[in-house]
């Protein structure tokens, strides 16, 4: 078996194509929470039954078409309710012992978080409800888009995460995030302060890269479309973790570009960073060797064995990518909703160079349904899997781990017109791409690369390499049908 690396050239690119984006050495990169509620509601009030799956869908379709969840914040609906606010304060105050119950249940703080009180959710995590600042626009989105920008009102200043008090904010080192936090805001519509939660996309965008730009083109002419994030409960079986590596100085611009876009699209979101925020929900988790881009195998060896222990149970997919994505959610659903996830899959954008095991790209992000992830776990400290290994390739490093111990490899995710979902690349990069390159050719020569429109599917999953968050929340917007197209 061929074991040599398919990535150093590749690394030493992706590296630098980091360096350049990320501008940092670091990191670069329902059923639906809707049944959660009703479970959990079921739970408490044991007087209702189990309800069957489509009975419990139109139920909370009925639910969330009331006018209780537009009229104010979930959370200001609740504060004035002396029995609700009893059982929040009691437990905000006495956080060790709700911790431990959790672990004694092995659940994560999301399930127990929620109470369901005679018609209305009360909400237990602190952090709820949470959103960065947001200011009147001052300057425009085009301005906005440029990397140098100076305006504070672009929604990726630090000061508007306001971490006044860290101390207060620091869970501590047991603390197990709560991932559905962001899908949960979306389904109420409203952060705490009962402003509009994710805030709106302003028409601006549409306008913000200009008429002729290669970006554009791409979408319009591929018809790239992705539905807006469903309000609906998640087929069964199809939930699916999203997950991203990334650093504190990006909390504000990226993260927070994906917190407001796509992230709540995904069932449950968490950004394994270098400073723990649960307002995000991220968390810095330790790992072998330092911080940094060469030894990224190693942090998301972490990730994988934290998701494993914690989340495994609740979602069916997972899908790992760096902080540099913007995803469509209801198009990967879609996709994934083709596969059956109680078996080994791994999907994503594979690369494969002549003889060598082939590998999904880290740049696309990766998806493993949970018998994948649960294999993987299984054999990490395998000598094949290489767990002492500091690298960058992380992608590569997975591959041989799942191709070695579990024998799993990837699957060809293009459209039956063979168009990529997955793109290893920016949306500019496809349009443009001339076909010349020896090296990406060789990385695509199994299949073959279509040029242009033809790159990109339809039902595109993806763009990597987005520069700045204006780009992430544009490519978001205009993909939901959110800005009047060309043609
Ligand atoms: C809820 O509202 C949506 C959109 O307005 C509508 O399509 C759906 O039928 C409604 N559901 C129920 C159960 O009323
Ligand atoms: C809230 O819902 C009611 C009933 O569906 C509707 O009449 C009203 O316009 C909504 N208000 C807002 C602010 O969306
Ligand atoms: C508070 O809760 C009680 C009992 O759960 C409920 O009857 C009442 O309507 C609630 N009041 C408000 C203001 O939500
Ligand atoms: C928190 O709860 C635990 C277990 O119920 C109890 O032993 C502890 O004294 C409580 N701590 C505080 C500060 O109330
Ligand atoms: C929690 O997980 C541990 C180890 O995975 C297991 O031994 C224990 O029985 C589990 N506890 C419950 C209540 O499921
Ligand atoms: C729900 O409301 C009923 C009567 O309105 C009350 O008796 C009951 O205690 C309430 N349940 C909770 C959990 O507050
Ligand atoms: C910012 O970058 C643009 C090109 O991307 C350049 O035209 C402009 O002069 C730069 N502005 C500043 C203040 O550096
Ligand atoms: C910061 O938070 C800690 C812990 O909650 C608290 O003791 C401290 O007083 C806070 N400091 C400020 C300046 O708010
Ligand atoms: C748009 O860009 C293409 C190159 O991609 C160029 O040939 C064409 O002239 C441009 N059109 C306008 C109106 O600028
Ligand atoms: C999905 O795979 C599982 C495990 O192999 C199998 O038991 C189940 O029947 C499959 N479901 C469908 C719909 O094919
Ligand atoms: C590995 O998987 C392939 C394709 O599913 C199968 O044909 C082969 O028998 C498997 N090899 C082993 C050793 O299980």
């Amino acid at each position: 078996m061929v074991r040599k690396s398919p990535f150093g050239y590749l690394g030493l690119f992706s590296f630098v194509a980091f360096f350049f984006f990320c501008s940092s050495w670091n990191w670069g990169n329902n059923y639906s929470a809707l049944s959660e509620y009703r479970k959990t509601s079921n739970r408490l009030a044991s007087s209702e039954s189990e309800k069957s799956f489509d009975d419990e869908e139109n139920e909370l379709s009925r639910e969330f078409n009331s006018s209780e969840h537009n009229d104010s914040s979930p959370l200001s609906h609740h504060a004035n309710n002396q029995s609700v606010s009893k059982i929040e304060d009691s437990t905000n105050l006495n956080k060790t012992a709700l911790l431990s119950s959790h672990q004694a249940n092995n659940q994560s703080l999301s399930k127990k978080n929620i109470y369901y009180i005679n018609g209305t959710y009360a909400v237990l995590n602190p952090w709820y409800g949470w959103q960065p600042e947001i200011h009147p626009m001052d300057c425009s989105w085009q301005f906005c888009m440029m990397d140098n920008h100076t305006s504070k009102t672009c929604r990726d200043s630090m000061e508007d995460m306001a971490v006044s008090n860290s101390s207060s904010i620091d869970p501590g080192e047991d603390w197990i995030p709560d991932v559905t936090m962001l899908r949960r805001m979306f389904l109420d519509g409203y952060d705490a302060n009962g402003h509009l939660w994710p805030p709106q996309l302003e028409d601006e965008l549409c306008h913000a890269l200009g008429k002729n730009t290669s970006t554009k083109k791409l979408l319009d002419e591929a018809k790239i479309v992705g539905a807006p994030i469903s309000r609906m409960p998640e087929k069964k079986n199809n939930k699916i973790l999203c997950f991203t590596y990334t650093m504190e100085k990006n909390h504000a611009t990226s993260i927070r570009a994906m917190r407001e876009t796509w992230a709540p699209g995904c069932d449950g979101f968490l950004a394994f960073s270098t400073k723990s925020d649960p307002r995000i929900p991220a968390i810095s988790i330790p790992h072998k060797g330092r911080e940094g881009y060469r030894n990224m195998w190693q942090k998301v060896r972490s990730m994988f064995q934290f998701v494993g222990k914690h989340y495994l149970s609740q979602f069916d997919w997972f899908y790992i990518g760096g902080d540099d994505l913007v995803v469509f959610p209801q198009n990967l659903k879609k996709y994934l909703g083709t596969y059956n996830s109680s078996q080994p899959f791994y999907l994503g954008r594979r690369f494969k160079r002549g003889a060598e095991i082939g590998y999904n790209t880290g740049g696309a992000g990766y998806v493993l349904s949970r018998p994948a992830l649960q294999c993987l776990l299984e054999h990490l400290e395998d000598k094949s899997c290489e767990p002492k290994k500091k690298t960058s390739s992380e992608d590569a490093k997975t591959a041989t781990c799942l191709r070695l111990a579990c024998n799993i490899t990837y699957e060809d995710t293009r459209d039956d017109q063979k168009r990529e979902r997955f793109h290893h690349w920016s949306a500019e990069r496809e349009y443009e791409y001339d076909g010349k390159s020896k090296f990406w050719n060789g990385l695509n020569k199994d299949w073959g690369l279509l040029l242009g429109k033809d790159s990109c599917s339809p039902e595109t999953v993806n763009f990597h390499y987005i520069k700045n968050p204006g780009l992430a929340r544009y490519l978001f917007h205009y993909v939901q049908g959110g800005c009047v197209r060309s043609e």
